[in-house]
């Protein structure tokens, strides 16, 4: 089960999955004609609380019980500082970013509880590491995915589910595109929106890059991994 599949990181996680071997159910706002064949698709809001209880109706009904989880639906635009920030834009990148993983898991985990299995991975940035002001509520509520979802690793180890987080840094998607427009259009200073020469290893991420993590992560190959980050930034990042 995949939030948010219908394009960028989710669509190529969604593909990887499928290319595993995997039965797979996605979700998003608009009605897609994008998804892979043979690829369950629910259109809802994952940022409210009905979205989030059609769409694990919907995936337990075409999957019978969810054993990965990845919560890859997020992102929030620019604003020019942290005080232009309207209170409804805090609460929506809040709803999206953070409190729709929380509603999610705790809506699917009790089937993996009983399985005693599932992997789950939430999907946040590599810019927590560098908050920003125009980010702040993106990143604070990326943060508190992160502090979360090591949390509920904790919590949920004994039952045999592990929880991971997967931290892309500027990765070529539509989404992340469409923010990097609106931020160069906001930016004070030339050469602030970050260019893709600056990670060492001289690119962008692309889609797959992050997939390949999320598919590492989900798989047994990663049988001891959990409570943890995995930074996906081609080294642009600082350690955190
Ligand atoms: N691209 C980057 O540079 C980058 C860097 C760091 C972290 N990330 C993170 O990676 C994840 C994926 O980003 P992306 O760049 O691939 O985004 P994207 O290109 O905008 O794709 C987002 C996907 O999520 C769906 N979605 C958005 N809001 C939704 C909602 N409220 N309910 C259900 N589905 C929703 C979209 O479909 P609809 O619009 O039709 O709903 C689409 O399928 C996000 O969590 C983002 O914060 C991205």
């Amino acid at each position: 089960m995949v939030t948010g599949g219908s394009r960028g990181i989710g669509a190529a996680v969604v593909r990887a999955l499928l290319d595993a071997g995997a039965e797979v159910f996605t979700t998003a706002r608009s009605a897609t004609g994008t998804v892979p064949e043979g690829v369950a698709f629910v259109q809802a809001d994952v940022r409210t609380r009905a979205g989030a209880e059609a769409i694990a109706a919907a995936a337990q009904e075409t999957l019978g019980g969810v054993d990965v989880l990845v919560h890859n639906a997020g992102g929030a635009g620019p604003y020019p500082g942290a005080s232009a920030i309207p209170d409804e834009v805090w609460q929506d990148a809040l709803e999206l970013n953070f409190l729709a993983s929380v509603r999610l898991d705790a809506l699917l985990t009790p089937g993996m509880r009983e399985r005693r299995s599932g992997a789950i991975v939430h999907v946040s940035s590599a810019a927590v590491l560098t908050p920003m002001g125009q980010f702040l509520h993106y990143t604070a509520a990326k943060a508190a995915l992160e502090n979360y979802s090591r949390g509920l690793a904790s919590e949920l180890a004994p039952s045999g589910i592990r929880v991971n987080t997967v931290s892309p840094g500027r990765t070529a998607t539509p989404g992340g595109e469409a923010t990097r427009e609106q931020w160069a259009a906001l930016a004070a200073a030339p050469g602030e929106v970050n260019a893709d020469d600056t990670a060492p290893l001289g690119r962008d991420g692309r889609p797959d890059d992050i997939a390949d993590a999320v598919l590492f992560l989900v798989s047994e190959r990663a049988s001891w991994l959990t409570g943890r980050n995995l930074i996906v930034d081609g080294g642009e990042f600082p350690m955190g």
